[in-house]
């Protein structure tokens, strides 16, 4: 669930003009944007305490399992904090994958925190980024007349800024009822621990990477890795847990000897959220390059092709984000380098998001899908060209990222295959 319509649109605004707030009693004013020759539409919010509504309000209760945190968690026996860093004084290796990974960015990602901001962000965005009650800083009962922008909230006496800062921590996993949750329930552990295998299965990720729901006309939830998996291949034979935490054996803790383990670095796109940062990363897509001929004759038609197939993922790809895209580029050089002839494929959704969320299209890959992408150029003059073949992986457009001011250094792609031929054309 997303606030799709402040990230995945068009250009920016060109020009802007706010609405005068003409009554008291309105809780939402309405601000048009005029872009791009037509007209968007923002709900815009007065500040929560302002006019005293006279409408009759009616507090109804949470439904939807992503409008619920995660109840306080007291800190297990044998323990003194429930963050990341106290877990990692002992679990030296656990902890420091975990650092490397999306989930400990959930919360300081620059692009969750440019969301939040917007006043089309509700509340409830933050119950699969920060998920334990322990790190949100209120406690949302229920909504005021069912509208998700008007939580009833009040101060959370527990909240821990530390905690929020660490998104999702071994806590927000392992943490329950005052005890560690873990595969075997080992008695060896200075903390209470208690086996659960059921929570530590697949459905842990299930419930926050599969999320399908409109919530307002331009907010939809779009997270279907979980049913993409179910309708795979993979079903039955590997899960989200197999493939993103491979297992290994090695000491859970320095001097407690090998057992069964698995990485905890959630490998994913590999698209850092911080420039220079090597992200964990786990590659879909296998990549069958076409041969060239040795010689071509001038004025003959060069038609190459390229096979792209989602051989190792266990959903689609790419998945979850719709704003995620792969680029395939073909370029025909000349000897001089110059750019002869260019050809670009995209692979992702296109969405539009106002005056409704609605999906334009998609051509994601299913798991095991192969496809095959034709280059043709008609060789015109005699001499030596390249061809060269590039696939890049994105999070985001270029406009998304400066709409939502990320700055330059925001990585939004990366290169994950390239092929250089030689094209000689003779007389
Ligand atoms: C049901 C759980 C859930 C809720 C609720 C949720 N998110 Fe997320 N969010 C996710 C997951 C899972 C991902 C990672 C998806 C992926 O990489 O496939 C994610 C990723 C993101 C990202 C990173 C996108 C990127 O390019 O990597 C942003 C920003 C974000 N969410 C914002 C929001 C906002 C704003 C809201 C509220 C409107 C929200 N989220 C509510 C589960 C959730
Ligand atoms: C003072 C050291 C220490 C701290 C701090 C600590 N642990 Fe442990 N933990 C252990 C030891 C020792 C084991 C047993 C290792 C083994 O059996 O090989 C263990 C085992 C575990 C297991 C495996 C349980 C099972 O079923 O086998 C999990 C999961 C775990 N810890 C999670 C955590 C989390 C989460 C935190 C922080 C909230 C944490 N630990 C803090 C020492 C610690
Ligand atoms: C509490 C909610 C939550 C749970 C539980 C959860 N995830 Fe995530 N996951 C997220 C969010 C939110 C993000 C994206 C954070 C961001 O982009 O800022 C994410 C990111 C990821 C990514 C990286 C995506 C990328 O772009 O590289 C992978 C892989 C992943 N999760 C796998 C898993 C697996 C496997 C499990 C189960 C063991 C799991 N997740 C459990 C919420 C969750
Ligand atoms: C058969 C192995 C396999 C299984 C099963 C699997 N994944 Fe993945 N997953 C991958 C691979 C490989 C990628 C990298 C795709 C790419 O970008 O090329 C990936 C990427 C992701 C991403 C990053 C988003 C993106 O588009 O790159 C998320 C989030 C994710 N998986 C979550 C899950 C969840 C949740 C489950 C369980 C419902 C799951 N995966 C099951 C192999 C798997
Ligand atoms: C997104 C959920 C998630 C997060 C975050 C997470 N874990 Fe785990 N962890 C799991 C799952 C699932 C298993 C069990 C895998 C299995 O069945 O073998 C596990 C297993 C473990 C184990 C048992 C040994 C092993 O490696 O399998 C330890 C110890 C552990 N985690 C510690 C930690 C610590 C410490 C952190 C934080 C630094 C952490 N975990 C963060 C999901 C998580």
């Amino acid at each position: 669930m997303r606030s799709h319509p402040d990230r995945c649109w068009m250009p920016p605004p060109v020009a802007t003009f706010t609405a005068p707030i003409t009554g008291r009693m309105l809780n939402r004013v309405i601000v048009y944007l005029l872009a791009s020759g037509f007209v968007l539409m923002v709900l815009w919010r007065c500040s929560e305490t302002a006019n005293a509504p006279q409408e009759a309000q009616n507090i109804t209760p949470l439904t939807h399992s992503w409008e619920f945190a995660i109840p306080h968690q007291e800190i297990p026996k044998g323990l003194t904090s429930l963050s990341a860093a106290s877990c990692g004084a002992c679990h030296v290796q656990h902890y420091e994958e975990w650092r490397t990974s999306t989930h400990a960015h959930a919360w300081t990602d620059l692009q969750f925190q440019a969301e939040l901001k917007k006043e089309s962000s509700p509340l409830m965005c933050i119950n699969c980024h920060i998920p334990l009650q322990n790190q949100q800083e209120y406690i949302v009962s229920g909504l005021i007349n069912g509208d998700i922008y008007r939580p009833v909230k009040e101060k959370n006496p527990h909240f821990d800024r530390a905690l929020q800062q660490e998104g999702i921590n071994c806590a927000s996993c392992h943490v329950r009822g005052g005890a560690v949750l873990g595969p075997n329930g080992t008695d060896r552990a200075p903390h209470r621990t208690v086996k659960d295998t059921e929570h530590l299965s697949e459905k842990l990720c299930i419930s926050c990477h599969n999320a399908n729901a409109v919530i307002t006309p331009t907010l939809a939830c779009t997270f279907e890795t979980g049913d993409e998996w179910k309708a795979g291949p993979f079903f039955g034979q590997k899960n989200c847990i197999s493939c993103h935490m491979v297992e290994t054996q090695r000491e859970a803790v320095a001097g407690f000897g090998q057992r069964k383990s698995r990485f905890h670095t959630f490998a994913g796109s590999g698209i850092p959220k911080v420039k220079g940062a090597e992200a964990p990363m786990l590659n879909g897509l296998a990549f069958y390059p076409g041969k060239v001929r040795a010689s071509y004759a001038t004025g003959e038609q060069l038609t190459y092709t390229f096979k792209v197939k989602n051989e190792h993922a266990g959903h689609r790809v790419p998945t979850g984000d719709p704003e995620r895209f792969f680029i395939i580029t073909f370029e025909l050089l000349n000897a001089a380098d110059s750019v002869v002839l260019r050809q670009q494929e995209r692979i992702g959704e296109e969405w539009e998001w106002y005056p409704e969320a609605k999906k334009l299209s998609d051509n994601n890959l299913d798991p095991g899908e192969e496809r095959a992408y034709h280059f043709n150029a008609l060789l015109g003059k005699k001499g030596n060209y390249t061809l060269r073949i590039e696939v890049t992986k994105h999070r985001m457009t270029q406009s998304t990222a400066e709409y939502n001011g990320l700055g330059d250094d925001y990585p939004l792609f990366i290169p994950i295959y390239e092929n250089v031929m030689t094209v000689k054309v003779r007389e």
